[in-house]
């Protein structure tokens, strides 16, 4: 009866809630179908559709059920490691599987598109393998406006600091529901008159 009590009690409080990670799960099993859990926050998803006209071109890292919602407005280009993904939502799929930790580069080379204006950075799967971003930067167009995703993670908090060091770029930092994102906005002192 207490037991029963205490599952009300926490079911109440968690509807109430604007971060709920529980619900996701239980609604869809383990896939991701909806803003936040491993998906990016609906926060991130309104600073695209604020930032960035409609009609540009995002390379994600990493392609989920956000890819989808961000495919109604942009073109979307998705490197993926996990060929069960792929070509599963709206997005033009690059097959990379994971070599040594990262993506497989020699699969990135031949696919990247040339233009492209938003880079998200959101896979692969786990904290550490992202820092494979920073290695292989040489591969991306850096001049796009960077996103990383889950800051509140200290390995992709890190690597955003190592990152606007080496781009010469801005951090700004923003609260999603239960996580963080960064962006790597404009480049520092652009605008500055050398005297
Ligand atoms: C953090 S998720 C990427 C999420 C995506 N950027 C989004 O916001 O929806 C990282 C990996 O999870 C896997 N994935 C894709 N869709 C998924 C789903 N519906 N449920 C669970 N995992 C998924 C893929 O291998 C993907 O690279």
């Amino acid at each position: 009866m207490k037991i029963q009590k205490l599952i009300i009690v926490l079911n109440v409080f968690l509807s109430m809630s604007t971060y709920n990670p529980i619900m996701p799960i239980m609604q869809n099993g383990l896939k991701l179908e909806s803003f936040g859990d491993s998906s990016i926050s609906k926060e991130l998803y309104d600073y695209i559709l604020a930032n960035l006209p409609k009609g540009s071109t995002i390379l994600e890292l990493g392609s989920g059920w956000a890819t989808d919602q961000l495919a109604k407005y942009y073109t979307l280009y998705s490197i993926e490691h996990d060929k069960k993904w792929i070509n599963t939502y709206a997005s033009n799929y690059i097959y990379a599987p994971l070599k040594n930790g990262w993506y497989d580069t020699s699969c990135i080379e031949e696919n990247l598109p040339k233009q492209y204006d938003l880079i998200l950075v959101d896979g692969p799967v786990g904290s550490t393998a992202r820092k494979g971003f920073l290695d292989n930067i040489f591969l991306f167009n850096t001049d796009a406006i960077i996103i990383i995703d889950d800051l509140d993670r200290p390995n992709e908090f890190e690597m955003i600091h190592i990152l606007a060091e080496m781009l010469d770029r801005e951090i700004e930092i923003y609260s999603g529901a239960g996580k963080k994102f960064g962006v790597l906005t404009k480049i520092k002192n652009k605008d500055a008159i050398n005297l």
